[in-house]
Parts: C-alpha cells; sequence; structure tokens
C-alpha cells in the first residue's frame, strides 16, 4: 500500500468509527511527522473498522478460590475468576471495559502490549488516578493490532492477588492457518497476601530472609498439576496454542511430549513459523505455537520453572484415541533437551526498518541488595519496620526516585541494557514494540552476563509510558522509569 491509500484508508478509519469518542492508538501504526515511508512496517495499515464495540465489565474483587488439592484461598480475582475471564475480540473493533473496583484499596487496570492512547493504559500516578473502592473507570481502545495480550492490575502487588487475564485480538488475517485454538494462561500462586521480599525480624528477634516469594504451586488456566486442564484435539489437526505469562516472577519452559512445537508469534507480533521442542516464557511475554495433531495418545504439556515446584501441567488429549491421561511421571523430553528456542532463531513478519537511532540511553540494570526500610514503587508501600527489601536499580536509580527519560516524537529511539545483577530482568515497555534483534517485541528477556540487548523504537505514541522489568518484587523494588515525550 503506498501513502497515498495508507493515509486514504487511515481517513475511512476514522469516519467509519460509529461510538465513543475518538482517541489515537498508534503503534508501529501511526506515521510520526519525522518519519520516511520506508521506515513504516508491513503491519503499519491498520485494518479498517469493524464498526463493532464490543463491552466488557471487569470488577476486581475479593475473593474466595479453590484450587483442588491445594484448599481454599482468599484472593482478590477479576469477576471471581482465576485467570480473570477472556476479553476477546476482533482486530479493527473498538472495546470499552468498564472497572468497577470492588476492593478495599484502590486499583487501575493496564492492557498488556496494546500500543493505545496514554490516558487508556491504567498505570496509577502516571496515566490516571487510581480507581477508589467504590470507583469505576471506563477504559476505550481499538483492537488492534490483532494478537495475544493480557491485561492485569498495575497497582502494587496486587498482580500477584490474582488480578490477571487473558485478552485475545483475533487477527483479521492470519500468517497461519489452523483449525481450532486454546489459550493457556501461566500463573505462579500464592497462598496468601503478596509481600516485599528482603529481611524482616520475627517476635522473637530472628532474622528471616525470603529472597523468591512463597508461590505453592504453578498453574495453567488455573488448574494445578493434580487436576490439570485438558485440550481435546483430532488428529490431524493443526492446533494454535496462545501461551501468555502473566506470572508474578517466573520464568517458564514450555514443552508438549511427543509433539515438536512451531512458533508463529511473539508478543503478539507474526514471525515465520520456527520449529523448536521448547521455549522459555518470562513474565509478560507471550508465543503462539501450532501443535501438528499426528501422534494419537493422550500427553503432558508442560511448563517448569527454575524452582522446586512441581511444573504446571495440563494435558493434550486425541479424542480418537483410548488414551486419557499421559503416563505417570511422563516429562517432554524437550524440557531437558531438544532444541531451545532462541530469540536470534526468529524473523518478524512485521519489523520496521528503522533510520539510526537520533537518541540513545545506556542502562544498566542492577541491584538486589538490600535496603533498610526502603520506600517501595509506585504506591509508596511502606515496609513493615525492621524490614529490609531488596532495592533493584536502573543506572542505580530506584523508582520512584529516578529520573525520566526524556524523548521526542517522530524519534527513532534506542535503549541499550546490560544486566550486571545475579537474575534475569523481562523488560516491558508500555505503548510501543520495539524491535530487538530480528522480532518485534514488547517484553525480552535481558539474561546475566548477556551481551547487550538493543531495543529500538519509533516515538510515535507520545505520553508519559512506563518501562520496567516485569518481575513485579524487582519492579516494585525500584527497576521501573518513565519515557515520556508530547
Ligand atoms: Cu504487564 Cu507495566 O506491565
Ligand atoms: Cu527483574
Amino acid at each position: 500500500m503506498d501513502r497515498r491509500t495508507f493515509l486514504q484508508s487511515a481517513f475511512a478509519n476514522l469516519g467509519a468509527l460509529a461510538v465513543g469518542a475518538r482517541l489515537p492508538s498508534p503503534g508501529f501504526g501511526v506515521p510520526g511527522k519525522l518519519l520516511q515511508g520506508h521506515e513504516r512496517g508491513k503491519s503499519e495499515a491498520r485494518p479498517a473498522s469493524t464498526g463493532t464495540l464490543r463491552e466488557f465489565t471487569l470488577a476486581p474483587e475479593p475473593t474466595h478460590l479453590e484450587i483442588p488439592s491445594h484448599g481454599v484461598f482468599q484472593k482478590w480475582l477479576f469477576n471471581g475468576q482465576f485467570p480473570g475471564p477472556e476479553i476477546r475480540a476482533k482486530e479493527g473493533d473498538r472495546l470499552r471495559i468498564t472497572v468497577n473496583n470492588k476492593l478495599p484499596e484502590g486499583t487501575t487496570v493496564h492492557w498488556h502490549g496494546i500500543p493505545l492512547h496514554n490516558a487508556m493504559d491504567g498505570v496509577p500516578e502516571i496515566t490516571q488516578p487510581a480507581i477508589l473502592p467504590g470507583g469505576s473507570f471506563v477504559h476505550e481502545f481499538d483492537a488492534a493490532p490483532g494478537g495475544t495480550f493480557m491485561y492485569h492490575s498495575h497497582f502494587g502487588f496486587q498482580p500477584d492477588r490474582g488480578l490477571v487475564g487473558p485478552l485475545i485480538i483475533e487477527e483479521k488475517k492470519a500468517h497461519i492457518a489452523y483449525d481450532r485454538e486454546y489459550s493457556l494462561t501461566l500463573n505462579d500462586f500464592l497462598a496468601g497476601a503478596p509481600v516485599p521480599l528482603g529481611r524482616s525480624k520475627n517476635d522473637r528477634g530472628e532474622i528471616k530472609e525470603m529472597l523468591e516469594p512463597p508461590y505453592i504451586a504453578l498453574l495453567i488456566n488455573g488448574r494445578p498439576p493434580e487436576a490439570p486442564a485438558v485440550f481435546n484435539v483430532k488428529s490431524g489437526e493443526r492446533v494454535r496454542l496462545r501461551l501468555i505469562n502473566p506470572s508474578g516472577a517466573t520464568i517458564y519452559r514450555f514443552a508438549i511430549g511427543g509433539h515438536p512445537i512451531t512458533v508463529t508469534h511473539t508478543d503478539s507480533r507474526p514471525v515465520e513459523p520456527f520449529q523448536v521442542d521448547s521455549l522459555r516464557l518470562a513474565s509478560g511475554e507471550r508465543y503462539d505455537v501450532l501443535v501438528e495433531a499426528k501422534n494419537p495418545g493422550a500427553w503432558p504439556i508442560v511448563a517448569s520453572a527454575d524452582n522446586d515446584l512441581p511444573p504446571a501441567r495440563a494435558i493434550l488429549r486425541y479424542t480418537d484415541s483410548n488414551e486419557t491421561a499421559p503416563r505417570e511421571g511422563a516429562m517432554p523430553v524437550g524440557l531437558t533437551g531438544g532444541r531451545l528456542l532462541q530469540l536470534d532463531d526468529l524473523r518478524g513478519l512485521d519489523v520496521p526498518e528503522l533510520r539510526k537511532p537520533n537518541r540513545t540511553f545506556n542502562l544498566v540494570l542492577g541491584g538486589g541488595a538490600m535496603k533498610p526500610g526502603g520506600k517501595m514503587g509506585l504506591v509508596g508501600m511502606m515496609p513493615p519496620a525492621g524490614m529490609m527489601t531488596q532495592e533493584w536499580t536502573i543506572n542505580g536509580q530506584a523508582y520512584p526516585n529516578a529520573e525520566p527519560l526524556q524523548i521526542h516524537q517522530g524519534e527513532v529511539v534506542r535503549i541499550r541494557l546490560e544486566n550486571q545483577t545475579a537474575m534475569p530482568h523481562p523488560i516491558h515497555l508500555h505503548g510501543h514494540f520495539y524491535r530487538v534483534g530480528n522480532v518485534s517485541k514488547d517484553t525480552t528477556i535481558v539474561w546475566t552476563g548477556s551481551k547487550r540487548v538493543e531495543l529500538d523504537f519509533i516515538a510515535n505514541n507520545p505520553g508519559a509510558w512506563v518501562f520496567h522489568c516485569h518481575n513485579l518484587y524487582h519492579m516494585e523494588g525500584g527497576m521501573m522509569r518513565v519515557v515520556r515525550y508530547v
């Protein structure tokens, strides 16, 4: 499509919108002032509006939740469900989502990965005031681009109370064909309320150290390994699995017994199909994969973490086979061997060609040390007296005591990251896709001791956008900045 046709259809979109106040919602989608034609990627022509308005209501509320074989827990959930209800739309629809806060404290909800208007982004203090208990907020934005996304509370540690859910935008034209699809949301599960990590003194004056959140189980679609979700397939089908990780802190390795997986999307963005045996999925990341059902039986779908918990588990079950459950203890070989996806393996299909960056930020990820009684994160939550919390930094600064990254509209911005800590950090930017290597993404793991990772993006969606590690405990411990432009 040439520039003229592009502009015409962009205006046609404006005219076709039937409902609601029009808010622009660029991603790579809308050319900024300084951009030349060749810098716009193939996906840039936004699909014409379907004219459909899809309305949803989310009520975050305290609820009892039963996890089979584990017990009943007091959680905070969207509409009493865990994960929250699936929000699904077609590319080009308009979404109107009303959040009614039934919690005893403030909240906001963020639509992770969608390059929407800044005012709709759901970050307290940055894009809107917190929704007070009993209050409401109406989010309205275009369902675009198509792909696999998620939503979650962006208020303090609330995501680890259970306030997370899947958000699917069906592509107008997918680059792959399939017979059926399932979405798999991976979660790490806390029995109690989340607290900052660090050291604390108990009543008897003993020092206790908690360096990892005390998760009790890893779940797929809210189900523990003891009572796994079952995904039915028939021989000969191609099945699309949408893998979504809104976990508080867990990086999973995902594999399926008896089947290789073909990666087709990362963070909603299409890639050339690439076959592997397993892939890693950090908090904030999504991968879509295709599975060819040509090995009848019942097979384990497994997502293991680098900890002592039993891996999350589900079942791939052929309805044309007599087997109903995988062999006891059967594990996919891909979990320990075979081909593990590397980001460099992938070729994005909508990666824009970018000019040389106008501006580069060299950022060092640091921290992990304790800070006495430190002030935590966004909402200024104070840890209990006598507590030493973990502090995580970017160039030595822990948010909120950190400078914003000031940029200008139309620039190509490069963020170069170096991880000097002992842990991996999945780094997420709101409101934009960035180019990393040969793909577009919105969340990328920066491994310990890895070479520098470069994230390039076009400043074409003005506002104040947070940029942070998607490990909730690192984010709340300070590993966050605001990227700002008008
Ligand atoms: Cu899932 Cu600030 O993001
Ligand atoms: Cu981190």
